[in-house]
């Protein structure tokens, strides 16, 4: 499963990208707005640090705009994925930008229906928000189901972007249903590293290094 994380901070991105466990960024409206940053110089940032797909969210609402808003976010670097919100206009861009050759993300997905259209709009990636739905009592990780096996009925090759991750136990689940990538905030993404159980085991180690004087340098 790709890493793609979902933030605009530059710093965390270094810090996770140096690791290796970088594979693309996602960014959004909100998260330009914690960045304090202007979003073309952001994003041009982000893009010559990371490789991997970087996406950009446009601002209007209307297909027409958001093809040209697309083309620009485009202009900004070779791995831009010109992000769309999953409304009708948004697929009519999702369609036009796909078939100029742009990696498109189609964002704000909840259905699987949603999910299907998007890819029939050409879309690279489809991001399912979980922990949107799961905040409503709905199953978000049930809808990451619903959309692979959609997709895999039918050979789509739209990436499963799953967005709204909010706990290392959504990474894991996505991982076992077979999303494509996971984005998720830098804090999820170090938090998979943790088990209390190596808190623990690795105290038993350090109490029996300083009782024994073990050193090696
Ligand atoms: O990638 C989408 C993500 O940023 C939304 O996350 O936690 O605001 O629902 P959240």
């Amino acid at each position: 499963m790709k890493f793609f994380v979902d933030t605009a901070d530059i710093e965390a991105i270094s810090e996770l990208n140096a690791l290796g466990m970088v594979d693309g960024v996602t960014t959004n409206p909100s998260l330009i707005k914690k960045s304090g940053r202007d979003i073309l110089e952001v994003t041009k940032e982000i893009c010559d640090l990371v490789d991997g797909p970087v996406s950009a969210e446009v601002t209007a609402t209307d297909a027409e705009t958001m093809v040209k808003e697309g083309k620009k976010l485009l202009e900004i670097a070779d791995n831009i994925a010109v992000k769309v919100p999953l409304t009708f206009d948004g697929l009519k861009a999702c369609k036009e930008l796909s078939d100029g050759g742009a990696m498109v993300n189609v964002t704000l997905c909840f259905s699987g229906n949603q999910a299907l259209l998007a890819a029939k709009a050409g879309a690279t990636f489809i991001s399912p928000f979980i922990g949107r739905l799961d905040d409503i009592h709905l199953d978000g990780l049930e809808l990451i189901e619903d959309i692979r096996t959609i997709y895999d009925n039918y050979g789509y090759d739209t990436e499963i972007l799953a967005a709204s991750i909010r706990t290392p136990n959504h990474v894991l689940d996505c991982a076992r249903i077979g999303a494509d990538v996971m984005t998720a905030p830098p804090a999820v993404i170090k938090a998979l590293a943790n088990h209390p159980l190596t808190d623990k085991g690795l105290a038993t180690f350090l109490a029996d290094i300083e009782s024994a004087g073990i050193k090696i340098l």
